[in-house]
């Protein structure tokens, strides 16, 4: 029998492309990026306070717009920071701007993709204290895309070429298994890892998506994956050995990611996106963007923190 869930609305931030979201439990937020407009938001479940700034251009509008500089994901650091996967790059800031405002950014120097081809998506900070993060073409038929990790001394190492689509990614407790979405390969795959280095080893496929985008994922305290799958309308829990057990059904089709938060972090918070809707889809799915909440059961994780 497979559980069936719904969840709830959290926060109407009506984003672009919410993605990659993480519970910070030493400011008690949950973090989430908007990819597109470069924005970085931050809600407090206790007061329901939303903020938003953009740490690397202008801030406007939740749209996609030339002036905007994409942020593709944030880790959290040990001294309560951001390391950050801009478009083309690396950078490390502060988890705020300034009092007046402004946002101080330092980019990694020595490491740039083609941003006129190739994005970065989906990242977190590893286990090892690293930060892991990967490529997407902009174009259906864009180049062929990497996964990349960032030491806390600024060396960036290509871990992983010919990817399709590069997405969610966790790791086991024992640190034994890497668990990774290419989104164009159809499914999430399992890589064995070194638990004192990190190093990939063989692959093997854990599960098939054969509708929908395999996207964002956490692993939860039992060990079980969450899985968004984009264009599904779900976020599927599958079993450490690969049996789906749970759906959570939402009211809008494209959620991107999942990350558990709270102070027990015992809520699955579901990031979506409005990204490529038309308006009158827009219309009929209005909470497209927004952030929703499930308390499944089963706990989360800590956030790995970048040692940097
Ligand atoms: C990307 C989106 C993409 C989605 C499904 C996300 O991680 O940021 O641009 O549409 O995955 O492939
Ligand atoms: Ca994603």
């Amino acid at each position: 029998m497979i559980r069936q869930l719904s969840a709830d609305i959290a926060v109407q931030s009506q984003c672009y492309l919410a993605e990659g979201p993480v519970w910070d439990p030493v400011a008690r937020l949950l973090r989430w990026v908007d990819i597109n407009p470069g924005h970085v938001h931050g809600f407090n479940p206790v007061t329901g306070a939303h903020t938003r700034f953009a740490p690397a251009g202008p801030d406007g509008p939740a749209v996609p717009r030339a002036d905007a500089v994409p942020v593709g994901a944030i880790g959290l650091t040990i001294g309560g920071g951001f390391v950050l996967a801009l478009v083309d790059g690396f950078a490390f800031g502060p988890a705020q701007p300034d009092v007046s405002g402004d946002y101080p950014l330092t980019r990694v120097d020595g490491f740039r993709v083609d941003a006129s081809l190739i994005r970065f998506n989906d990242g977190k900070p590893s286990p090892w204290g690293d930060f892991w993060a990967g490529t997407m073409p902009w174009k259906e038929d864009g180049p062929a895309c990497a996964l990349y990790r960032l030491t806390p001394d600024g060396e960036v190492t290509e871990l992983l070429r010919g990817v399709g689509l590069s997405n969610g990614l966790d790791w086991s407790d024992d640190r034994r298994s890497f668990y990774y979405a290419d989104s164009r390969s159809g499914g999430v795959d399992i890589f064995a890892s070194d638990p004192a280095t990190g190093a990939l080893g063989e692959r093997r496929r854990f599960v098939t998506v054969e509708d929908g985008i395999p996207d964002g994922l956490t692993l939860d305290a039992d060990g079980c994956l969450w899985l968004a799958v984009f264009g599904t309308g779900e976020v599927r829990r599958y079993t450490p050995s690969g049996d789906l057990d749970t759906v959570i059904r939402l009211p809008v089709d494209q959620p991107t990611s999942v990350t558990f938060g709270g102070d027990d972090l015992s809520t699955l918070y579901i990031t979506t996106a409005r990204e490529n809707l038309t308006p009158a889809e827009v219309a009929a799915k209005p909470h497209a963007g927004d952030i929703f909440a499930c308390t499944p059961g089963t706990p989360g994780r800590p956030p790995n923190l970048f040692t940097a």
